[in-house]
């Protein structure tokens, strides 16, 4: 066949994202049902055997396996790692999508951006597409099922109703603010702290190994925000100052990309008081930078973002995480620039004392 239509065909297929050498392109730029996401994670590990490793780290109650994507270079050291989780909330489907798109970059960026390289060789950053997997896959399922927000345990004998609410679940302040024991409600927040096993891989995960974790990002929609710890009103973060600074820069590096602005500040200032939820527990396990991103969109269409809005709001995202996560990586592997200042201001004095010695002896 003439080359020039061989070139029309592979872009055709191309765009169309038809099956190329037995492998279906993946679209970043469409919401996928879960079982499209798990072979992406299948593909996307064996096509990056070197810097890629899937782990599975929990079941959920309906004992699907919870994986996460481990991305990072094999420098034999001891590495620092990034926290990154998606869908703890099963209808904010834009959350997943941002995870895919997250890995995507840094796999295309490390390459090419000596920075990105950098920090892939320091850090390794670990990255659940999909947390509350029952949940996602029950939104997935018909119309009337879309907008479910919880896992699907059952709730506690004489209550008939399903689920308890993820980010209420984990053991800090459990159960105090902006919670119900209601089984019914969205914010069930269990039968007590950390009851749901989603929220157990979790805590095990991350808690036996905290001091790993440079950064906790859990990526929720919507609202356009970025919410700092703590849930509590009455409870103020050691580090509130730097959570502030380094968010409202996010924010910056957000509304640069296409205009949107975020909202920075504790869920009570900006959202509602709330208890229980993964940021406020990273924070307290001694995660320092614990930062929830609500995704957009400001409410137009809510839980049920248009596809067409996926690519920009993950090009946004993506430069409000990257900002955290070099803060996060330059404060522990970049001597801070006064330091730097100081050693070459130190090591000029020596050399003009010597320079000086050496005159005195001509
Ligand atoms: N993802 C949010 C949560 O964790 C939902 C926020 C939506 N509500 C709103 N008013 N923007 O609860
Ligand atoms: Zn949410």
């Amino acid at each position: 066949m003439p080359s020039s239509v061989g070139l029309v065909l592979a872009a055709l297929l191309a765009v169309t994202g038809v099956e190329t050498a037995g492998r279906v392109e993946h679209d970043y730029y469409k919401y996928h049902p879960m079982p499209e996401i798990d072979s992406w994670m299948v593909q996307t590990a064996e096509a990056h055997p070197d810097v890629v490793a899937i782990v599975e780290y929990g079941q959920t109650y309906e004992k699907r396996v919870i994986r996460l994507l481990k991305v990072g270079l094999n420098t034999g050291a001891k590495k620092k790692a990034v926290w990154m989780d998606c869908g703890i909330h099963a209808r904010e489907w834009i959350a997943p999508a941002f995870c895919q798109y997250f890995v995507r970059q840094i796999l295309n960026a490390y390459r090419s951006d000596a920075k990105m390289h950098e920090m892939m060789k320091n850090m390794d950053f670990y990255v659940t597409p999909v947390l509350n997997i029952d949940g996602y896959v029950f939104s997935w399922k018909e119309n009337s099922t879309r907008l479910w927000r919880k896992n699907r345990s059952p709730g506690p004998s004489g209550c008939d109703c399903y689920g308890t609410d993820l980010n209420r679940n984990f053991d800090a302040a459990w159960g105090t603010v902006g919670v119900s024991s209601d089984c019914c409600s969205n914010v069930y927040c269990g039968s007590r702290a950390a009851s749901e096993p989603e929220a157990q891989a979790i805590t095990y995960f991350v808690g036996s190994r905290a001091e790993d974790f440079l950064c906790f990002l859990t990526i929720h929609s919507y609202g356009q925000m970025l919410l700092v710890p703590y849930g509590n009103p009455n409870v103020t973060a050691s580090n509130y100052a730097e959570l502030m600074e380094v968010g409202l820069a996010a924010a910056d590096a957000m509304k640069a990309e296409h205009g949107m602005h975020y909202e920075v500040g504790t869920s009570p200032d900006i959202l509602y008081p709330n208890s229980g939820s993964s940021r406020d527990w990273a924070h307290q396990s001694g995660i320092p930078l614990a930062y929830t991103f609500e995704l957009r969109d400001n409410g137009t269409f809510g839980f049920l973002l248009p596809e067409d809005e996926i690519r920009p709001a993950c090009e946004e995202a993506y430069s409000g995480a990257l900002h955290v996560i070099t803060y996060a990586h330059d404060k522990a592997f970049v001597p801070a620039s006064g330091a730097v200042a100081g050693g070459v201001a130190a090591l000029w004095t020596l050399l003009l004392a010597a320079g000086a010695a050496a005159t005195a002896l001509m």
